[in-house]
């Protein structure tokens, strides 16, 4: 079993991405590769980032810092459920991503976005070379043009095809975490 962590990158009220991150969750739950949990940036409610030392160092300052890194460290997997805003990526995001450093590396990271016509595609390119930056391993995305049609009442219910596409990152980020998980025990034991 490896360990995912669906991570919502909205924070604003009314946001629509804790809705999306719930139904993404629900299909990660159901997978037999996964013990899944749901993190919402909005509950980690991470201030700027504010700790003085680089975060390769570890030496943090602050319970929320500690906190968050055993969060992340207790993961083999992450999932960015993502808005596109301004073209880019959430501030909230970013934030969350540059308070760590070694809790990120060799693990898979997959994409869930989501907007108008383009579906959030843009922030997620854009993303990538943060992640990659940190040592996550992009291991696919599921993009969701014009989601609103498929909320209602704070659920998000999209058509099947939504759910295959899930259920195939899914799929590749077990391959992938399966062996980046053993290669990481292999560094430690060494
Ligand atoms: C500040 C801001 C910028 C936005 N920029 C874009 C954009 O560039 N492309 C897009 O498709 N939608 C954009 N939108 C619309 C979002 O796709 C839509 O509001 C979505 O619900 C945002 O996700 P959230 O509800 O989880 O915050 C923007 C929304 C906000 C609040």
């Amino acid at each position: 079993m490896l360990k995912l962590h669906t991570i919502v990158a909205s924070t604003r009220p009314g946001r629509a991405g804790l809705s999306i991150g719930t139904w993404f969750h629900g299909i990660a739950s159901a997978h037999k590769d996964f013990q899944a949990e749901l993190i919402d940036l909005k509950a980690v409610n991470l201030p700027f980032f504010d700790e003085p030392h680089h975060p390769r160092l570890r030496q943090y300052m602050h319970q929320h810092t500690k906190d968050w890194s055993a969060t992340i460290d207790a993961a083999d997997a992450v999932v960015f459920v993502m808005p596109e805003y301004n073209h880019g990526f959430t501030a909230p995001l970013k934030n969350a991503i540059d308070y760590l450093s070694h809790e990120w590396a060799d693990k898979p990271v997959g994409f869930v976005s989501y907007g108008g016509v383009s579906a959030g595609t843009r922030a997620v390119q854009l993303l990538k070379p943060v992640t990659t930056a940190v040592g996550l391993v992009a291991a696919g995305e599921v993009n969701i043009p014009f989601y609103a049609q498929y909320r209602q009442d704070e659920t998000f219910t999209p058509p099947e095809s939504f759910n295959d596409a899930a259920n195939l990152m899914l799929g590749r980020i077990a391959k992938v975490g399966a062996t980046l998980k053993a290669q990481r025990q292999v560094l430690v034991a060494a």
